[in-house]
């Protein structure tokens, strides 16, 4: 038996897993922006695009709302042998993200796999950006997410008598970084992670990533330079951006 052969046997598999499940209230869109037309298509077909063409995932599992009644008419090629699709979404993203690991257990993955979280709203995902996140992580203790270092000066405000916004103070930018997605981390140090952080009403409200789960229980992910494009469609105007940068895209970027 070869050295590349035992090693490719005994190589962490990667699983994407895509919440799929929220409403989308700030994107106004009259229902979820998940599905609202981007360049000719749903949003996260833009998405799954993406991540598809990346050969190192095994499969890519799509987290929908128990109550969608939507995705396989908008997405009738999706589900296949590495298209996978769960309708186990939750209240927040965190416990969208939860029993989506619980179904990639039941899908046979392992502790030591990895699972590569992505939100479907950031559906200006680009096959090269994933590949680079999983190169620099593939041999990392702990894993690690798409993130690009603050370069606006930082305000904290606070709302004044009026209702309007304003600035307290600035905030030091140095060394602060804006999380992306893909985030990526073993199933076997998500699942607890996410399970201890939901446990504590206290700390499920500041869970807003995968990592800040995985912080929270003391480990340290690693900041892979993302993409300015990797933005995440969130307020309304978000769709026309998203359309205009999709639209002029070349056919092999
Ligand atoms: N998401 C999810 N389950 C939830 C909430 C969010 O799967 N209960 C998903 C969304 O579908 C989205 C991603 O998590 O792809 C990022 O969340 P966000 O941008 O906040 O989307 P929404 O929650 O839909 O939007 P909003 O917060 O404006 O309502
Ligand atoms: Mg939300």
């Amino acid at each position: 038996m070869s050295m590349s052969y035992q090693s490719h046997e005994f190589r962490s598999r990667c699983f994407a897993l895509v919440p799929c499940a929220g409403v989308g209230e700030r994107a106004g869109a009259g229902g979820p922006k998940q599905y609202h037309p981007v360049a000719g298509q749903p949003m996260v077909a833009h998405t799954l695009e993406a991540l598809m063409g990346v050969a190192r995932l095994e499969a890519v599992l799509v987290v929908l709302s128990p109550t969608d009644a939507r995705f396989e008419s908008l997405l009738p090629g999706f589900e296949s042998e590495r298209g996978w699709v769960a309708r186990v979404g939750g209240a927040t993203r965190a416990d969208s993200v939860l029993a989506g690991l619980d179904e990639l257990v039941a899908r046979g993955a392992q502790p030591h796999d990895w699972v590569l979280v992505h939100d479907a709203a950031r559906c200006l995902l680009q096959p090269a950006w994933v590949e680079r996140l999983i190169a620099a992580c593939d041999d990392d203790e702990v894993g690690g997410l798409l993130a690009l270092p603050v370069a606006d000066t930082l305000k904290a405000a606070a709302v004044d008598a009026n209702g309007r916004p304003r600035s307290l103070s600035t905030v030091d930018r140095a060394g602060k970084w804006a999380a992306q997605t893909p985030q990526m981390f073993r199933l076997g140090l998500l699942r607890p992670a996410l399970l201890s952080a939901l446990g504590d009403p206290d700390a499920a409200a500041r869970i807003t990533d995968e990592a800040s789960a995985i912080e929270a229980l003391g480990h340290q992910p690693r900041l892979v330079p993302g993409d300015f494009e990797n933005f995440k469609v969130t307020w309304p105007g978000d769709f026309a951006l998203a359309e205009r940068l999709l639209s002029t895209r070349g056919p092999s970027s």
